[in-house]
């Protein structure tokens, strides 16, 4: 292959290629394949899903199933800054159900849904380890206890 051919190939497929191939003879490849795709890329484009379906010979209807299916699986990329709010059995007694109404409505978005302009991606979880301080929230990974849902415009401003 000449040089300039090579400079036109995304380095990213060529991985990506290289995954495929790792996978391709096992059984129950998608999976693997999709996790480690996510991984490469941040979330799951089209045409990675589409170079996937072509490279595992898996029906392209079948793999969007698989993403859907999949909390894990992303199909936009996520936000600069990722909220988790906490809604497990402490939080969730403390609360926890009107701190993420308030995130939900200061950013204008839904559990799994980042804003449109990429400054949030927003997701419940169940337990962050720090029910003490329940209600709690973490951004980017740094824990908000305590809260209410007062504080939450205040909070998310810092992370604009
Ligand atoms: S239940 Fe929310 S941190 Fe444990």
């Amino acid at each position: 292959m000449c040089q300039e051919c090579k400079e036109l190939i995304d380095p990213k497929e060529e991985k990506l290629d290289g995954i495929i191939a790792r996978f391709k003879h096992g059984k129950g490849a998608l999976i693997p394949v999709l996790q480690e795709a996510q991984e490469l890329y941040g979330y799951l484009p089209e045409h990675v899903i589409k170079r996937i379906s072509r490279g595992l010979r898996i029906p392209i209807a079948k793999v969007y199933g698989v993403v859907t299916f999949y909390a894990q699986f992303r199909l936009a990329p996520m936000g600069r800054n990722v909220i988790s709010v906490c809604l497990g059995t402490a939080c969730h007694v403390r609360g926890g159900a009107k701190v993420l109404e308030a995130i939900e409505k200061t950013t204008k978005i839904k559990d799994g849904q980042t804003s449109a302009d990429g400054q949030y991606t927003l997701e419940i979880v169940n337990c962050i380890g720090a029910c003490g301080l329940a209600p709690v929230m973490s951004i980017n990974g740094n824990v908000h206890g305590r809260l209410n849902p007062e504080q939450i415009p205040g909070i998310l401003a810092e992370y604009k």
